[in-house]
């Protein structure tokens, strides 16, 4: 009889150990979820799935156009620069069409500045100046940056 109230004893023991684990992990699972939103502060545009891969897509483009112009600085072609300035950053109706797609003024209102100053920087390229063309790549940067730091998918 004291054999089985030993065992009945052990077995209560180990479950009741395993409930209180399991409590704990999904309290570390919540905190890591709330620490998780409490990092990402940037807006969520709400982008549907279909659209997520084709704006990640497009992004890395962007980042593609700006090594390119610089490459190409660095080589004074200038007018092949200029071209994937306007062609690549610039309001292009491709890119009109994709901000306007966005249920947000402000990030629309962003993108599109950010478009211009890339037909700004096409211009600056065109100049050859390095200075002036340095100074325009440096402001369509700072949108990358700006709107990074706002906004998420
Ligand atoms: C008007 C807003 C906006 C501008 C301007 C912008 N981006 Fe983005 N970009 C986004 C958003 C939103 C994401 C998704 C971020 C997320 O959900 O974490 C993104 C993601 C990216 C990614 C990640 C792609 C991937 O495959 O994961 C790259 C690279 C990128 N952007 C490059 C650039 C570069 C380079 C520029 C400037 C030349 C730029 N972006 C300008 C909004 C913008």
């Amino acid at each position: 009889m004291k054999k089985i109230w030993i065992a009945v004893s052990a077995f209560i023991g180990i479950v009741g150990l395993n409930v209180a684990c399991a409590a704990d992990e999904r309290m570390h699972h919540e905190d890591h979820h709330h620490d998780m939103s409490m990092m990402d502060t940037r807006t969520s545009l709400g982008v549907s799935p279909e659209m997520k891969q084709h704006q990640l897509s497009n992004m890395r483009q962007h980042v593609e156009a700006i090594t390119s112009i610089v490459g190409l600085m660095s080589e004074s072609k200038f007018e092949e620069a200029s071209k994937i300035a306007h062609s690549k950053l610039g309001q292009t109706p491709e890119m009109q069409a994709m901000c306007s797609m966005f249920n947000n003024e402000k990030y629309k209102t962003l993108g599109l500045a950010f478009h211009k100053s890339g037909d700004d920087l096409g211009a600056a390229l065109q100049t050859k100046d390095v200075k002036a063309s340095l100074n325009a790549l440096n402001k369509t940067m700072q949108y990358c940056v700006e709107c990074h730091a706002a906004y998420r998918q």
